[in-house]
């Protein structure tokens, strides 16, 4: 990702130094993006301007996922097709560093296993970035730099500092997660659940306004659990939850609309579904993964929810917006998966009828209670499972995209599209939309007539704009 376009004057006088080149590739989740956006304008001060590529690049930063094998088994690839990139580069030599979740939670087996890179830092001290590159150039020897700081990452950076391109743009707000699911990495990799305080947040998103943006989406591994310092003068309200979090944005200038992603089933707390009734910022999209349809299984993925449960709570935000689009994560053959276990999540996926699901194999992370399970399921197995229930899913998401043709959708155009003359923008069910239209409508909300629909986008036609 390279949607940052730093402008040469915000940097300080003293800091207008020679320029040099960063290229930062992003794997995984929504945070990843933000994250990477963050290091970018860390580094921004220091004199370093986005590129597009890694030829060339003073400064390649791979910010990486650790979520599943073909995640990290990626990174290790990519660090080989830079290997001959670094020997090349005449002068001073490019430095190659890798951040995120692989940098967590295999620092050391990384530095082992690829010499070539020159720094790994993991999330939760990218503000360290500055500081550590400076230690890599003194001695162009090796940083390892992952410990969990006391310090908040957030506060390095004032808010009016962030530069963002278009009018859509990622909110971290929570971080880390208590829950323990037992084939999930995330709590190792990113720590226990924390909340940022409001105050941050808004000040944030103010600046984001003022830029252009008029979306937001408050990032989170489990977004739900938000529980933040409520802002100065109402510490005695105690924590605000995401409910009070999104109603208090809604009233931001310029912001016109607020997602959030990605939620637990049992952290929904009755506000936050309300929000969905009376707050017409808020979009009717919810991510909310469930992960198996069979309650043997949920146990055992220690979810703590069951899968009636979940049909409950789902029906209860199609109550408060009729019409929400519902998406979801879904894994295939975790241990001791039956086939009747299997058959449990069709059905699942039959009762919910997602408008978009994401589902996955089974992928033992070493370290996890699942890794070390008895009972895997065999590979041919999964595979064969995740494609019927594949197959289901995409139909779901034909069906619901089909369902908008001759309706008068809201749609925030964010880009120019492929073709000449075409926009790009979002549906308020967070669907890709594409029109012909003039430039000048970028930024804006213009009402479409949706005319056809693929399994992946809508097309439609530009009635006018709110
Ligand atoms: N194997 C397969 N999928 C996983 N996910 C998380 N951990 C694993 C794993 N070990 C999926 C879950 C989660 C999404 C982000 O990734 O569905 O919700
Ligand atoms: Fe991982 Fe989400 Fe479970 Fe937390 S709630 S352990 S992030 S799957």
């Amino acid at each position: 990702m390279t949607t940052d376009i730093a402008s040469p004057d915000t940097a300080a006088p003293e800091e207008a130094q020679t320029r040099k080149r960063l290229f930062i590739k992003t794997y995984g989740c929504q945070m990843n993006v933000y994250d990477s956006e963050r290091m970018r304008d860390v580094l921004h001060p220091l004199g370093y301007e986005p590129s597009d590529e890694p030829e060339g690049a003073d400064l390649i930063i791979l910010n990486t996922c650790h979520i599943r094998e073909k995640a990290a088994e990626k990174v290790y690839s990519e660090l080989g097709r830079l290997r001959p990139l670094k020997e090349k580069k005449d002068g001073a030599p490019m430095t190659i560093a890798v951040a995120g979740c692989v940098a967590q939670a295999e620092g050391a087996e990384i530095q082992r296993r690829a010499p070539v890179v020159d720094l790994v830092v993991g999330p939760q001290t990218y503000h360290k970035l500055p500081e550590l590159i400076a230690k890599v150039h003194r001695e162009r020897g090796e940083a390892l730099d992952t410990e969990f700081e006391v310090e908040d990452k957030f506060d390095l950076l004032a808010p009016a500092k962030r530069h963002v391109e278009g009018p859509a743009a990622f909110v971290t707000i929570q971080e880390g997660c208590d829950k323990f699911c037992t084939f999930c990495v995330v709590p190792y990799t990113r720590g226990a659940e924390w909340s940022r305080p409001v105050d941050q947040i808004v000040a944030e998103i103010r600046a984001l306004a003022a830029q252009g943006v008029r979306e937001v989406t408050l990032l989170g591994q489990n977004v739900n659990a938000y529980h933040g310092e409520a802002p100065s003068g109402r510490e005695a309200d105690g924590p605000w939850g995401l409910g009070q979090l999104v109603r208090h944005i809604a009233l931001i200038g310029g912001i016109e609309r607020i997602r959030f992603t990605t939620s637990h089933p049992n952290d929904m707390e009755d506000d936050l579904i309300a929000a969905f009734a009376d707050e017409p910022k808020l979009m009717p999209y919810l991510h909310l993964p469930v992960q198996a349809g069979s309650n043997k299984i949920l146990a055992a993925m220690n979810r703590k929810h069951t899968a009636e449960q979940y049909i409950a709570l789902i029906e209860r935000f199609r109550q408060a917006r009729p019409g929400i689009a519902i998406s979801g994560d879904m894994i295939v053959g975790f241990p001791g998966e039956s086939d009747e276990d299997f058959d449990a999540t069709m059905d699942l996926v039959e009762t919910i009828n997602y408008a978009s699901c994401f589902s996955f194999k089974y992928s033992r992370r070493p370290g996890t209670p699942g890794a070390s399970m008895a009972d895997q399921v065999d590979e041919e197995i999964k595979t064969q499972r995740l494609a019927r229930l594949q197959a289901k899913l995409e139909a779901q998401q034909i069906a619901f995209n089909k369902m908008q043709i001759g309706k008068n959708l809201a749609v925030l155009f964010e880009k120019e599209g492929r073709k000449d003359g075409q926009l790009h923008g979002r549906s308020p069910y967070l669907q890709s939309v594409h029109v012909e239209g003039p430039k000048s409508l970028l930024g804006q909300i213009g009402h479409v007539e949706i005319l056809d629909a693929s399994r992946n986008a809508l097309a439609g036609r530009l009635i006018g704009v709110s």
